[in-house]
């Protein structure tokens, strides 16, 4: 095995520049995030020129008003913990950063902003609050409660607009309204079944939103005083591509509708609901700039860059290097059968390094609310460079496919989805592409390795848990209000599961070698429990190895911790194969 050459293969892969576009700003220069520098930072890009906006590095950017005379940013200000400040910046004045005067530090779930005003969700140990700053020197008032988990997504002359989830309705996503000067709050009763999964404030006031119902996804408007009503728009385009959910939301210049629509794993763009021509993946934030339009593109083979619609020509894009492209082969899409007869949508991704079949990893999704699409995957790119294909299930609690199969993981994890999973481990063997199959995943997806490697021993050769839950008792002790609602929509608020549904319930079943990775100060899936996991498996003499990722919480900000999670998982598994090809 040539360490040398994994890790400097490792090492430019995770540095591959990637963009995204935020918005237009005063000027009409496009505001960009970019990975680059070897960490998350904000752009203008201003006559092919990028210019440095922030002078430490971000973790996250507020979508701008069309036109702004500022940016907002907010930064992590404890290691990796979550607990963030919100920071203005002129776009006239790179590098000097205004700290949001009196914000306390505070896991922050969405920001949006005019001129004036600045509207926050945050979380503390306490509760979740909606918050304001109404601008000058004064400091942010509360404006409402939220009673779940609640994110704030738009803002405009009063009005603020967001998404909330309700330990009450588990798993179901809905609409609030906020209006900042009377502090009156609304939830939005849905207009027919189903959950709120994006939105945008439309230039006369009204609520545009995407309901994701059973049958699809829908286009509703709301008034913060009023009932709901179906979106109607001039052409029939996004209605006959009958799309399953939606990226983004906003407006035009000229005040037409963006939609980015999604279904099986790749998305379309529309402008008032007529198509445009755009290269196949997934797109995010589209905006009109410069006579045409600008869009935020990638795929399984492309990292996210800026790009020109229609077409796709290339605005702010990283380079990607030969030994990266010659080893990505074909993208698969596919529906297992799980077992109730249920189908699985699932990705697959083939090494070009790899025989068929060949050794695979079942690369699992975190979330649970997410999924495995036609999107740049560092993780899935890392270990088709290792020489492994890979398996991507979109298990039940997965989003993209509709309400339906979303919400069947809500009252069970560990459970169906868990079946899910190994039906699609089964299939890969099945289906000629896998000999021996290996497990990995982060988050929730670090969850189900654990899962895995102690429900169904024996299938895996070996797994990765990254940032993973061994034991929802102690992780709810440990939890702010947000995941504290969090695992009780997960549970159904079932909490005498949690126990039966822990990895550490079972760790006398654990065969296979395991690799834990885990954030020092992850502050969504705490060490804590993860160390007892440890401390147990080693008085059972397993086989595994730990390493805690120094400085650095659940969220991944920086190349540097980008390969403070990916060098050890890529090293344990190409020892593993190896082990595994001398043994015949
Ligand atoms: P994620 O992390 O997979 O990155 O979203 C999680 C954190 C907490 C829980 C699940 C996933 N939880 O259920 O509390």
């Amino acid at each position: 095995m040539d360490v040398a050459r994994i890790v400097g293969e490792i090492i430019g892969l995770v540095s591959i520049e990637q963009y995204g576009l935020v918005g237009v700003v005063s000027g009409e220069r496009l505001l960009v995030s970019g990975l680059r520098e070897g960490a998350t930072n904000v752009y203008l890009y201003d006559r092919g020129r990028l210019v440095r906006l922030n002078r430490e590095p971000v973790s996250g950017v507020a979508r701008p008003p069309r036109g702004s005379g500022r940016i907002v940013v907010f930064r992590d200000v404890a290691r990796g913990r979550e607990q963030h400040l919100i920071y203005t910046i002129d776009p006239d004045e790179p590098g000097v950063e205004r700290p949001l005067p009196g914000m306390e530090p505070a896991r922050l779930l969405g920001v949006a902003y005019d001129d004036e005003v600045v509207v926050y969700a945050a979380a503390t140990m306490e509760g979740v609050a909606l918050y304001a700053h109404r601008g000058g020197g004064g400091t942010p008032e509360k404006v409402a409660d939220l009673p779940g988990i609640g994110f704030v997504a738009d803002y405009r002359d009063g009005l603020a607009a967001g998404i909330i989830a309700r330990p009450d309705e588990p798993g179901r996503f809905r609409l609030f309204t906020a209006r900042i000067g009377e502090g009156s709050l609304r939830i939005h009763e849905p207009p027919e079944e189903g959950s709120v999964t994006q939105l945008a404030i439309a230039p006369d006031g009204g609520v545009v939103y995407a309901l994701e119902t059973p049958r699809g996804a829908r286009l509703y408007r709301a008034e913060h005083g009023g009932a709901s009503g179906r979106l109607e728009l001039p052409s029939p385009g996004l209605e006959e591509y009958g799309p399953y959910s939606f990226n983004y939301l906003g407006y035009t210049s000229r005040g037409e509708l963006v939609a980015v629509a999604r279904r099986e794993g790749r998305s379309r763009v529309f402008i008032d609901g007529r198509p445009v021509e755009a290269p196949e993946g997934i797109h995010g934030a589209v905006t009109d700039w410069g006579g045409g339009l600008a869009a935020t593109y990638t795929s399984l083979r492309v990292p996210p860059r800026v790009v020109r619609l229609p077409g796709g020509e290339p605005l702010v894009a990283g380079e990607v290097p030969g030994y990266v492209a010659d080893a990505l082969g074909g993208v698969g899409f596919h529906w297992v059968e799980s077992f109730d007869g249920s189908r699985v949508p699932t990705f697959t991704l083939e090494s070009r390094r790899a025989p068929r079949p060949g050794p695979a990893v079942v690369l699992v999704h975190g979330g649970p609310f997410a999924e495995d699409a036609d999107m740049w995957n560092v993780f899935a790119a890392s270990l088709a460079l290792l020489g492994f294909h890979v398996v991507m299930p979109n298990y039940r609690g997965s989003t993209g496919y509709g309400e339906e199969w979303r919400l069947r993981i809500v009252g069970d994890p560990c459970g169906g989805e868990l079946e899910d999973i190994t039906s699609a481990a089964l299939w890969a063997r099945s289906s000629g592409l896998a000999s021996q199959l290996y497990i990995m995943g982060y988050s929730y997806g670090g969850y189900m390795t654990l899962c895995s490697l102690t429900r169904k021993p024996g299938l895996y050769r070996a797994g990765v848990a990254g940032a993973a839950v061994a034991d929802w008792g102690m992780m709810y002790e440990l939890s702010d209000a947000a995941f504290r609602s969090f695992i009780d929509i997960m549970f159904a608020g079932r909490r005498e599961l949690w126990r039966e549904r822990s990895p550490i319930t079972y760790i006398d079943n654990l065969r296979e070698p395991l690799c834990i990775i885990h954030p020092q100060n992850d502050s969504r899936t705490p060490l804590k429990p993860i160390l007892r996991f440890m401390e147990l498996a080693s008085e059972k003499g397993k086989t595994f190895e730990a390493h805690i990722a120094p400085d650095m919480g659940h969220a991944v900000n920086t190349i540097d911790d980008a390969i403070k999670l990916i060098l050890p998982a890529a090293l344990f598994l190409a020892r593993q194969k190896e082990a595994q090809t001398t043994q015949g």
